[in-house]
This record gives structure tokens, C-alpha cells and sequence, in this order.
């Protein structure tokens, strides 16, 4: 898929990199789906994505009229099918490999194949050897487990 392809991104988690990054893709144009596990963490993000808008308007960089226009590609879900309509996806789930790996597996058995889905993680391989070697508790496991790829 070519970048001008894109028209629609999914970010996966509505804490603070992923509110900043939903942000920074609607102010770009894309429609964004938001998800994250419970509303209350989506109405946190987009409570912080308003007022930093609020913040631009303040300082001149962006139109007051433009708020609404910028909160309005934004869609927030819990649901994770939603995110099946996604060209591009960022994850910025906590830097917990258990988590990491359920989410990038769900991503992967919704979206289409072509979709890539980039990772925010500061600390965590994402060679999917990598992250198939580690057990549920988060441990690493021998390098033959997880095989060659
Ligand atoms: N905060 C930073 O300064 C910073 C800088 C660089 C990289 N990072 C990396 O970015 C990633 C996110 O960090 P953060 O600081 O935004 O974390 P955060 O804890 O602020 O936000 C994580 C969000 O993910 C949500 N979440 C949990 N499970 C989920 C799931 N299955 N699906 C969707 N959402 C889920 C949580 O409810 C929470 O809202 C981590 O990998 C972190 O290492 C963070």
C-alpha cells in the first residue's frame, strides 16, 4: 500500500503517546480510530486531545474553527472490530510484552493484509520471533521456541 492510500489510521491506546498521536494524524487529515479497553480511558485522551487543541487555537497555529473539524475524524472505540476500516495502525498499548503480543495478534486477524502496523514500544523487539518468545508471564523462552522467520 502507497503512503497516499491512507486515508483512514487506527491507534491502539488512548494514554498519553497514543492521545498525542491520534492528535497529530487528525490535524493531518486522517480519519482516526481511537481504541482503547474502557470508555473512561478514550474520554481521558480525547479530554486531552480538546484541550490541546485549545492550546494551538491559543497560540495561533491552528483556526478556531478548525477544533471541531480536527475532533471530528476522531472516532473513538472499546470495540476492537472497529478498527477493520484501518490503512495504517500505530499500537502505544503499556510497554508489557503479554500486552504487546494479544494486541498485535487481534490486529492481525482483523485487518487487511497489506495494513501495517507500526509499534510505539521504547524497549521491546518487534521481530516476530521476538515477541512469539516470550510466555504468558512475559519471560523469555529459548530461542528455538518460537522457530526461524
Ligand atoms: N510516555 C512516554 O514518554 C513514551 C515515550 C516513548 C515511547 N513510549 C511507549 O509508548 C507506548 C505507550 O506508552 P504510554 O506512555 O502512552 O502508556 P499509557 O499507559 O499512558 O497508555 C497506554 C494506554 O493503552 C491502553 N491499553 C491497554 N491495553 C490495551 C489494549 N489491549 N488495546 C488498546 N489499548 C490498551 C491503556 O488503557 C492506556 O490508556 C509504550 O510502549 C511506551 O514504552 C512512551
Amino acid at each position: 500500500m502507497s503512503v497516499d492510500q491512507i486515508k483512514t489510521v487506527a491507534v491502539l491506546g488512548a494514554g498519553t503517546m497514543g492521545n498525542g498521536i491520534a492528535h497529530v494524524f487528525a490535524r493531518s487529515g486522517y480519519k482516526v480510530i481511537l481504541r482503547d479497553v474502557e470508555r473512561r480511558f478514550l474520554d481521558r485522551g480525547m479530554e486531552t486531545i480538546g484541550k490541546n487543541l485549545d492550546r494551538e487555537i491559543k497560540k495561533a497555529k491552528i483556526a478556531e474553527t478548525e477544533k471541531g473539524i480536527v475532533l471530528g475524524r476522531l472516532q473513538p472505540v472499546t470495540d476492537m472490530a472497529a478498527i477493520a476500516a484501518a490503512d495504517f495502525v500505530v499500537e502505544a498499548v503499556p510497554e508489557k510484552i503479554e500486552i504487546k503480543r494479544a494486541v498485535l495478534g487481534e490486529a492481525d486477524g482483523i485487518l487487511r493484509p497489506e495494513v501495517i502496523i507500526a509499534s510505539n514500544t521504547s524497549s521491546i523487539s518487534m521481530e516476530r520471533r521476538d515477541i512469539r518468545n516470550y510466555d504468558e508471564a512475559g519471560g523469555k523462552v529459548g530461542e528455538e521456541a518460537g522457530g526461524g522467520e
